[in-house]
């Protein structure tokens, strides 16, 4: 079947077999490898994307399901060459060892800060529940959503600050 998708901004157009999981369209037919494939289970979170803005397990997602919609994925992630906050925040609190579950975190990561833009670190811990890091530990990845959120607050209020008189 050919459909036809938004993956980061870009539309991509392909021909595909109907049952191939999303995960595996953006790995294997766009080269978007920074989405990860960790399990058979649907348990690791590995391979979160977003689906129209949601956080979404991309190996329990078809790939005609995403057709007509917008995709965004790890890669998609930075702007204009400037790396995302949480990207930032992943690498100032050593949030990540091996890096494997690291593109999930961050997409689910991403898109709590943009839901609640100063969140505890209880819902933190819920946020990023879907997903398992088997090296880095949790701690040092709420630290570096913590350490996203207070840099996101820092900006917002020197935007204030310098709009005010
Ligand atoms: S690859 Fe493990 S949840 Fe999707
Ligand atoms: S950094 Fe290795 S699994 Fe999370």
């Amino acid at each position: 079947m050919q459909l036809t998708m938004t993956v980061n901004g870009e539309e991509v157009t392909a021909e595909i077999e109907g049952r191939l999981l999303l995960v595996h369209f953006l790995r294997d037919h766009l080269a978007l490898t920074g989405t990860h494939w960790g399990c058979d289970t649907s348990n690791c979170g590995a391979c979160a994307v977003w689906l129209d803005g949601e956080p979404v397990k991309s190996c329990t997602v078809l790939t005609a399901m995403a057709a007509g919609h917008e995709v965004r994925t790890v890669e998609g992630l930075e702007q204009f060459g400037e790396l995302d906050a949480i990207q930032r925040g992943f690498m100032e609190c050593h949030g990540l060892q091996c890096g494997f579950c690291t593109p999930g975190m961050l997409m689910t990561a991403r898109a709590l800060l943009d839901l609640n833009p100063s969140p505890s670190e209880q819902e933190i811990r819920e946020a990023i529940s879907g997903q398992i890091c088997r090296c880095t530990g949790y701690a040092t990845i709420v630290r570096s959503v913590q350490w996203a959120a207070a840099e996101e607050a820092g900006a917002r209020t020197s935007i204030i600050d310098a709009g005010t008189p």
